[in-house]
């Protein structure tokens, strides 16, 4: 969290800049009536911004999970949690976690845990992380880029599908699968319907970069092999999908599916949900805010409400399911990579 909030650790091209809106010269709509409810996993939200699994798992994380948990409940809003791990493998580190729930009794709230710790400890520790929160989803989220880079990370990544197929029958509650800011394929996306998730979260290229993150982890460890870690850590900065190519893959594989990495204003969120997303997940811009005070975070939210209401606006959509019908100009090498997309 430090990381992110002191240093440049946003990497790569999401492929909003790429994508121009077509203006609706007589958008025949009311701007103060502009509606961003919107529905996902049989729920009802009041907009589609959706924050974007950041933090818990130590105490100085608890305050800031505190504003973010606020922020949900009254803007009826969802959150996904950080990784649990933490609190699953010490209950000391459960209350960062547990004030989320306490805080947003109302709100849609994910719980999170690695493909890995699912694989190695089962439907135990994910029931665990669901009561932790009393969640109404779980996230899965998928990480290999970051745990490639750490010296210590989880390098086997194989059972890792029958793992997911076999916790999707078993889940008591929706299954999410979430990349972390290298994206999700089409076949990827694929794989994931077939083994019974309800939802995908893309977590595209653009955003946050976890190669980055590791590369200033390893520069300020010391370590001998500091070094070698921070240069394969700004190599593989350039790996991933950017997040609307990613978008535009798994939508056409099915849904629900959140859009994240590097959306960064309402008009990249309009832009995901004329890509067709049904939530526009944000992490990082949330994450200042919320370690300055829930003024500063309230008022972020309330700016990005005001950004996407205006693009709604002057694209004549009055609701947020109107925003699929918008037309688009695709340019650049968001439009090349999309002309190459399987069946595209
Ligand atoms: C400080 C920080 C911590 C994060 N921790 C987690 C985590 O524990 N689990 C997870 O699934 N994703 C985690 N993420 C990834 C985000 O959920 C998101 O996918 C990614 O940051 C891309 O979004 P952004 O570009 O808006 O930051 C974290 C992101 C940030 C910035």
């Amino acid at each position: 969290m430090r990381i992110c909030a002191d240093e440049e650790i946003e990497r790569g091209f999401s492929g909003f800049s790429d994508i121009r809106l077509v203006h609706s010269a007589l958008p025949e709509c009311d701007l103060s009536r502009i509606d961003l409810s919107t529905q996902f996993l049989g729920r009802k939200f009041s907009s589609p911004l959706f924050i974007a699994a950041m933090t818990g798992g130590h105490p100085d994380t608890t305050e800031v999970n505190i504003r973010l948990a606020r922020a949900a409940e009254q803007h009826g809003i969802g959150m996904c949690v950080g990784s649990q791990r933490a609190a699953l493998e010490d209950p000391i580190f459960e209350e960062s976690f547990r004030v989320v729930r306490k805080e947003a009794p109302g709100a849609f709230l994910v719980a999170n845990l690695g493909i890995v710790q699912l694989r190695e400890h089962g439907l135990d520790w994910a029931k665990k992380a669901i009561a932790m929160i009393e969640a109404d989803a779980i996230a899965i989220h998928l990480n290999f880029l970051q745990e490639a880079i750490q010296p210590e990370g989880d390098h086997d990544a194989t059972g890792c599908y029958d793992t997911l197929a076999r916790f999707c029958s078993e889940s008591p509650v929706p299954v999410i699968v979430k990349e972390t800011g290298t994206g999700i394929s089409g076949e990827t996306a694929e794989a994931c319907w077939g083994a019974g998730v309800q939802a995908i979260d893309i977590g595209g290229w653009g955003g946050t970069s976890w190669a980055a993150i590791e590369a200033f982890r390893a520069e300020r460890s010391g370590e001998e092999k500091g070094p070698a870690l921070v240069a394969l850590g700004t190599l593989f900065q350039e790996w991933g999908i950017p997040t609307v190519v990613s978008l535009v893959e798994v939508v056409r594989t099915g849904g629900p599916v959140i859009a994240t990495g590097g959306i960064r204003t309402g008009v990249d969120m309009a832009k995901a949900l004329a890509l067709g997303a049904s939530l526009c997940g944000l992490a990082l811009p949330l994450l200042r805010p919320a370690m300055e005070s829930e003024e500063a975070l309230f008022a972020r939210i309330e700016e990005l409400h005001r950004e996407l209401q205006t693009a709604m606006f002057l694209c004549g959509a009055a609701k947020t399911g109107d925003m699929k019908r918008t037309r688009m100009y695709i340019t650049g090498k968001t439009r090349e990579m999309i002309g190459q997309i399987r069946g595209g």
